[in-house]
C-alpha cells in the first residue's frame, strides 16, 4: 500500500469552493476526459457563460468544489466536481403536506491524472456532503471543515449524481459510518431505445406543436403544478419521498441548451418540446421536453422530461421525433427512467414493431446511472422518485 492511501495522510486535505486559478485546473482536468471535439478554451467558455449567463447557474448556482492541502489553501487542487444547486418537492413520512426544498446535483468529478487512486476524490465526496447538508457533524478525522454560508449555500434535502463510473464507487463516498453516499436504485436507472424512422410527413398532427427554449419558464409552472400534486396524493406512510421541482431556474432547459451550445441548430429555432391541448379544458396537457443532440449524455435523440402522455398518443409523438431526428442524423432515440413509472407506456413502446424497442438497464460504465444520498432523518429513509433525464449534470 502506497503511504498515500493511510488515513492521517488524508486528514492533511480538505475541502473548499474552488479559487479562480483553481477552478481553472478543475476546469483542465474536466476537459482532458470530456473535451470531444472542443478546445480548452471553448470548454472554459462554455463553464463560464453557464456560470454566469445561463439561468440555471447564475447567481452563484453553479460551484466548483475542490481538495486541497489545509497547508496550501490556495494552492494546487486535488480532486473537484461542480454542483448545481436545484429546487425540489419532499414530502415528508407521515405527513400530507408537501414542502419546497433543495437538491443538489452533482458532476464533473475529477482528480487530476498524477493523483488517481490515493483517495482524493472519495475524500472530497465525502467532506462534501457536509457542505451541502445539515446532517451531523462530520466524523472527527474530517476535521473542521471551512464555514459555508447558509444564504449561499442553502442545506439540502438530498443530492444526486449521474455515475460514469458504475455504481459502487460514489455509494462508498459516505458522510459517516451510519449512511451510504451516492446510492443507485435500479428502478431509477431504467433506459428505453427506439428506432428513428424516415419521417412520413413534415407536419405535426392536428392539435400539436412545437415549444421551443422561450417556452419552457411557462411550461416549468405548469409540471411543477403537476408534479406538486401528484406528490401531494403519493403515500408516505413508510418513508419520505422527495424530487425536482421541473419550475427551477433552467433546469428544463439545461440539457437542450447544452446541446446548441455545442453544435449548429437542426432548425432555427430549434424546437426542444411538443405538447398537445385538448379541446377539454378539463383536460390535461401533454408535454414531451427533448433534445436532438447533447453530445455529452450520448449521440442519440434524448426524450428528457415526459408529462401526461398516453399510450395512444405515442405514435404521433414518435412521428414528430421522426421529423426532427432524421434532420439532425439521429437513427435511435434515448429514454430513461419509465419503466418502473409508466408501465403501461413501455408495454405500448415495446409493442410498435418498426420501432425495434430495447428496454432494460443502462450499462454500468458511462451508463449515467443516477445515485442518490439522503440528507434528512436516517429513519424517514428518503427516496427520490424521478429518474428521467430532465436533470442530468
Ligand atoms: C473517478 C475518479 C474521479 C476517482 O478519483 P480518485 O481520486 O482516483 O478516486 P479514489 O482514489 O478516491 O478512489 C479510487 C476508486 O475509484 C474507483 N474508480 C476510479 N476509476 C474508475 C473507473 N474508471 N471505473 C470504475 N471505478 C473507478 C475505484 O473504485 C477506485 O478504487 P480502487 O483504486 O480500489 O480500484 C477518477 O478516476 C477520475 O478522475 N476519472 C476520470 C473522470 C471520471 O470519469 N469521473 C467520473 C464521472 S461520473
Amino acid at each position: 500500500m502506497s503511504m498515500f492511501k493511510d488515513t492521517a495522510n488524508l486528514a492533511n486535505f480538505t475541502i473548499r469552493i474552488a479559487n479562480e486559478l483553481q477552478g481553472i485546473q478543475h476546469l483542465r482536468a474536466g476537459w482532458e476526459i470530456w473535451k470531444k471535439d472542443n478546445t480548452f478554451e471553448k470548454y472554459h467558455t462554455m463553464a463560464m457563460k453557464e456560470r454566469n449567463e445561463s439561468p440555471w447557474g447564475n447567481d452563484g448556482k453553479y460551484l466548483t468544489w475542490v481538495l486541497v492541502r489545509r497547508d496550501d489553501m490556495d494552492g494546487q487542487i486535488y480532486a473537484g466536481c461542480e454542483t448545481y444547486l436545484r429546487k425540489g418537492f419532499v414530502k415528508h413520512k407521515d405527513s400530507n403536506k408537501v414542502e419546497d426544498t433543495f437538491i443538489y446535483t452533482i458532476a464533473s468529478v475529477v482528480t487530476p491524472k498524477p493523483y488517481l487512486r490515493n483517495g482524493y476524490a472519495t475524500r472530497l465526496l465525502s467532506l462534501l456532503h457536509h457542505q451541502l447538508s445539515n446532517l451531523p457533524p462530520p466524523p472527527y478525522s474530517f476535521g473542521s471543515l471551512p464555514e459555508v454560508s447558509a444564504t449561499t449555500i442553502p442545506k439540502a434535502i438530498g443530492s444526486m449524481l449521474w455515475s460514469d463510473v458504475g455504481s459502487t464507487f460514489y455509494s462508498k463516498c459516505t458522510s459517516s459510518s451510519d449512511r451510504p453516499g451516492w446510492v443507485v436504485e435500479k428502478p431509477l436507472v431504467t433506459e428505453l431505445i427506439w428506432k428513428i424512422l424516415p419521417p412520413q410527413s413534415t407536419k405535426l398532427d392536428d392539435g400539436w406543436e412545437w415549444l421551443y427554449l422561450d417556452d419552457l419558464p411557462s411550461i416549468g409552472a405548469k409540471l411543477s403544478n403537476a408534479a406538486k400534486l401528484d406528490l401531494s396524493k403519493r403515500d408516505t406512510s413508510q418513508k419520505t419521498l422527495f424530487q425536482h421541482d421541473p419550475a427551477s431556474e433552467g433546469t428544463l432547459s439545461f440539457i437542450p441548451t447544452k446541446g446548441m451550445w455545442q453544435r449548429p441548430l437542426i432548425e432555427d429555432p430549434e424546437p426542444v418540446g411538443l405538447r398537445f391541448i385538448p379541446s377539454d379544458s378539463q383536460e390535461q396537457e401533454t408535454i414531451i421536453i427533448f433534445s436532438m443532440r447533447m453530445i455529452n449524455i450520448g449521440d442519440r435523440l434524448l426524450i428528457t422530461y415526459i408529462h401526461n402522455l398516453s399510450p395512444p398518443q405515442l405514435p404521433t409523438v414518435l412521428k414528430a421525433m421522426d421529423i426532427l431526428g432524421h434532420k439532425a442524423g439521429q437513427t435511435e432515440g434515448w429514454i430513461w427512467g419509465l419503466s418502473a413509472s409508466r408501465p403501461n407506456l413501455v408495454k405500448t413502446w415495446q409493442g410498435l414493431e418498426d420501432r425495434q424497442v430495447k428496454t432494460g438497464q443502462r450499462q454500468e460504465i458511462d451508463g449515467h446511472l443516477l445515485g442518490v444520498a439522503w440528507y434528512g432523518p436516517l429513519e424517514e429513509n428518503g427516496e427520490l422518485i424521478d429518474g428521467q433525464m430532465w436533470t442530468w449534470a
